[in-house]
């Protein structure tokens, strides 16, 4: 058990694919926890944006390494909490919204193949990591960013759920999508994320696997903060 009294900030890592909901099970479980967030799809995402606009109608495939490196390097992102919200700066432009468009997150998911762009991102996501303590979501937190995390839990649930899931959270803001087509480009995500080269998406080798394709997101965070409570001293 490890006793976040001490000095050392301790993480949590919560990796899993895309729309498994570990933003949502992030942010209760740092709630809980009065602890940092890092949100790592958003520095990808953030990275993604900036292509698109240094590079315009550029595949990624076309443009050198370290060019992409660069642009990985020199963003100049900040994260503020407004109105009890958390805004996404990039270069004092509010992108938080921007930033999540399905296109930025197929973008983002081509950028963070490139070697060179993880490199990049290393230093600036294990800044992050202050006292009292971080939860930190994404697809390598627990294998390459943090191997040390005293509690990792890889998420899944099956790509018809996720995909269900983000077809409401769409929904409900009044886009119209075809569901079909969201389960396709979500399992060419799941694809690409797990097969590359660089910090592929898998599960730590001492991750705890949670499946929430039945639980809802109180019954997942329950689940986390059951693991929390057994492998983390916090109160
Ligand atoms: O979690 P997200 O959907 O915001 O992430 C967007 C993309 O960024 C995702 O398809 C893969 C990539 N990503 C990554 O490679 N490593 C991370 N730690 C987080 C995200």
């Amino acid at each position: 058990m490890t006793n976040t009294k001490t000095e050392k900030p301790q993480v949590i890592c919560l990796d899993g694919p895309s729309g498994v909901g570990k933003g949502t099970i992030c942010l209760c479980i740092a709630a809980e926890l009065g602890w940092h967030i890092l949100d790592s799809g958003s520095l990808y995402r953030i990275t993604a944006l900036a292509f698109s606009r240094q590079f315009p109608g550029k595949a990624v495939a076309e443009v050198d390494e370290s060019q992409l490196a660069d642009i990985a390097k020199n963003l100049d992102v900040s994260y503020v909490e407004k109105d009890g919200r958390l805004q996404i700066l990039l270069g004092g432009e509010d992108v938080s919204e921007l930033i999540r468009a399905e296109e930025i997150g197929n973008l983002a998911s081509q950028v963070a193949a490139v070697p060179a762009v993880r490199e990049a991102l290393l230093a600036r996501q294990r800044a992050f990591l202050q006292p009292p303590g971080l939860v930190a979501d994404g697809r390598d937190m627990g294998t390459v960013v943090f191997p040390d995390a005293p509690l990792k839990i890889y998420l899944t649930a099956s790509a018809e759920e996720r995909a269900n899931r983000r077809y409401k959270q769409l929904k409900e803001k009044g886009i119209d999508v075809n569901l079909g087509s969201l389960v396709e480009e979500l399992r060419q995500r799941d694809e690409r994320d797990m097969n590359r080269k660089t910090a592929p998406l898998k599960p730590a080798s001492d991750a705890i696997i949670i499946d929430t394709t039945t639980l809802d997101i109180d019954q997942a965070c329950r689940e986390v903060m059951n693991w929390v409570d057994k492998k983390i001293v916090h109160r």
